[in-house]
């Protein structure tokens, strides 16, 4: 349906808070793969399961634009969307391809914790598409968006994503999220949620988010490179 005059437009701060937890976390993902000491298989283990539910969290976010967002803003915006999606569409294929390519590579690395260093790389492919991706959308998607898609419609990004997600990787989804959070975007994406959501997912998602990166990056305050663009 078309948006009415006086309905209140996507309030799009949430996309890019969820785009420097991205930035953030493929950015260092690299880096902790090669830091590993070859042959160490319960470090590669841990470093394996964090890549895996980062690029988890990133296949749900970009199920949602697919399904929730290209096929309105093409109904909607005209040229504009016929220059973009096609662009958007072609950069997500790009990003599962080399997601395809780095979990083929590390399966093996997690079973021996050998072949790090190409792991490493083919993560820094994914990470290049990624970066190039989140700005081109950032640039020309979330102004559409912001004009053209109501705030109820862009929730149901949001309750894709929830429904998507294993209920025990909530808080640690929202945690990683919130991180680099405004305050006032985090209360903004709650203030649809049930009080006693509200008031515990900050809560338990800080202190998760805390506990794993203290397992994965070593220190529960991970640099803060989700702001760099
Ligand atoms: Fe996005």
């Amino acid at each position: 349906m078309t948006p009415t005059v006086n309905e209140p437009m996507a309030d799009v701060r949430d996309m890019r808070m969820a785009h420097a937890a991205f930035r953030r976390e493929f950015r260092l993902l690299p880096q902790l793969i090669r830091d590993a000491v070859p042959g160490d298989v319960q470090r590669a283990a841990v470093v394996a399961a964090h890549a895996e539910f980062i690029c988890r969290v990133l296949e749900t976010h970009h199920e949602g634009e697919d399904l929730l967002l290209w096929p309105k803003l093409l109904r909607r915006c005209g040229e504009d969307a016929a220059f973009i999606v096609p662009i958007m569409e072609e950069q997500h294929q790009a990003i599962d391809q080399a997601h395809a390519e780095a979990s083929r590579l590390l399966s093996g690395w997690r079973r021996t914790g050998r072949g790090g260093e190409e792991l490493a790389r083919a993560f820094e492919v994914l990470l290049s598409a990624l970066l190039e991706h989140m700005a081109t959308e950032e640039k020309h998607v979330l102004p559409l968006a912001e004009k053209h898609v109501t705030a109820a419609e862009w929730r149901e990004l949001g309750e894709h994503g929830l429904a998507k997600t294993p209920k025990w990787d909530v808080p640690l989804t929202f945690g990683m999220a919130m991180y680099e959070g405004d305050p006032a975007v985090i209360k903004a994406v709650l203030a649809h949620a049930p009080l006693p959501v509200r008031l515990l997912v900050p809560v338990i998602g800080r202190r998760r988010y805390a506990a794993h990166a203290r397992q994965v990056h070593g220190t529960s305050r991970p640099a803060r490179l989700g702001t760099l663009g």
